[in-house]
């Protein structure tokens, strides 16, 4: 498959203000668009149908899954198709929970929602949780970790990227660390695809999660990459993906996911390995950097393989060095044309319990309550060029002086 690459910042979703919230969701691509439209024009049947309209859906259906493959260095039958992200680690973490035999299982303080939502049904199985703490840049304390992996620890997820404030972790070293023990490694790839390569076949990693939406492909479409001979009880259970999950295969939002990975795969082959986003967003970085009252939380872009390549995090304070909210920070930049966030979108409308608005990845990696309200995320994708972000450095200075006079 060989899509034609738009260039970057060709002006897309520009009509609703300008869109810096990437690592919520992405806007999809015209060629994800229209893949999807040509698979539900032509081959819009069931794939497990045995007449010409079910071969001929499930022939698109099983060009895209090698697509997906090729792209994540996998085997076409390591990848199971989910709804997205969520399900995608539901299905790790529940799947092993019901054929190993309960024990211990690792998450980092730092995790998405949905993995301690997955571990709280573990728990309910028998397993017992535990959190490996992670240091002030949200990078997991690897000495803890070590320490944590004898058993009875069967388990351990992580994630790779973090959604809130950038961190990568070290995957590789940690999966080295997971085999040594014979502890099997989830890692939730949701914020890491498309911006990086992945291939599946030389990581030391036993279960990947992603999700379409993050890299410019449809919602409601994700997979899990299951190591060969592993076993995992199914969520949902069928016939489809042999017998790992069940439903009928949505078509369309799988060919528009190969659409959407090709795209990124042939922006990090052009960047010679790298996300053409960062120089946009490391010019974007010293512009803001330069301002009163702000600072950047999680790690620098400056070290090797430390932070997303499109992700900005930044703490917000007063020229009284007081944080300001980061809620209302984001409700102010809505208003002159800038959609940005004040950290997950799946966290920002609840906040850790007792802290108001607080963020509970900033507490985890020690900082006040108050800062830990304070927090900004900017991400990038490839329809943004410079001139889309021309403003919005004199649009944030406006903001904080306007939350810095107005009433707390
Ligand atoms: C790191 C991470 N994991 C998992 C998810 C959940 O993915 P989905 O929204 O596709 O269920 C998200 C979504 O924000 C995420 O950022």
């Amino acid at each position: 498959m060989n899509l034609p690459l738009p260039e970057q910042g060709s002006g897309t979703v520009r009509a609703g203000g300008v869109y810096l919230d990437a690592c919520a969701t992405s806007p999809p691509a015209a060629a994800v668009v229209a893949a999807m439209a040509r698979v539900l024009e032509e081959a819009w049947a069931n794939p497990s149908s045995l007449h010409g309209f079910g071969l001929a859906a499930a022939d698109r259906l099983e060009s895209s899954r090698q697509a997906l493959a090729d792209r994540l260095g996998c085997g076409s039958d390591e990848l199971v198709i989910v709804s997205g992200g969520s399900e995608a680690i539901h299905t790790a973490l529940i799947g092993c929970a019901g054929t190993l035999e309960p024990g211990r299982v690792l998450l980092s303080a730092v995790e998405h929602p949905a993995s301690y939502a997955a571990a709280a049904q573990m728990v309910r199985r028998g397993w017992q949780l535990e959190l490996v703490p992670v240091d002030s840049l949200g990078r997991v304390d690897l000495e803890a970790l070590q320490a944590l992996l004898a058993p009875p620890t069967r388990l351990v997820s992580i994630l790779w990227g973090q959604s809130e404030v950038g961190t990568i972790q070290p995957v590789a070293t940690i999966g080295r660390l997971c085999r040594e023990a014979g502890v099997l490694l989830h890692v939730d790839a949701v914020q890491v695809v498309g911006h990086r390569s992945i291939d599946f076949s030389t990581l030391p990693v036993d279960l990947l999660s992603c999700a379409a939406h993050k890299l410019q492909g449809p919602r409601g479409v994700g997979t899990l990459l299951v190591r060969r001979g592993l076993r995992l009880e199914p969520l949902i259970g069928g016939v489809q993906e042999a017998g790992r999950r069940g439903g009928t295969e949505p078509v369309a939002l799988v060919a528009g996911f190969a659409a959407a990975l090709e795209l990124a795969g042939q922006r990090l082959e052009a960047g010679a390995g790298r996300d053409p986003i960062e120089p946009l967003r490391d010019r974007l970085l010293a512009d803001l950097l330069r301002l009163e009252g702000l600072r950047l939380s999680g790690p620098s872009p400056d070290g090797p393989d430390s932070r997303l390549p499109h992700h900005i995090s930044l703490l917000v304070s007063g020229t009284d060095g007081h944080p300001l909210s980061g809620r209302r920070l984001v409700r102010e930049l809505a208003r002159s044309g800038y959609a940005v966030s004040s950290g997950s979108a799946c966290t920002s409308a609840g906040g850790a319990a007792g802290t108001a608005g607080a963020s509970a990845v900033l507490l985890a990696m020690g900082y006040a309550p108050a800062e830990a309200a304070s927090g900004l995320r900017i991400s990038l994708g490839p329809w943004l060029g410079d001139e889309d972000l021309e403003g919005l450095v004199p649009a944030l200075q406006r903001a904080c002086r306007r939350l810095a006079e107005g009433p707390g």
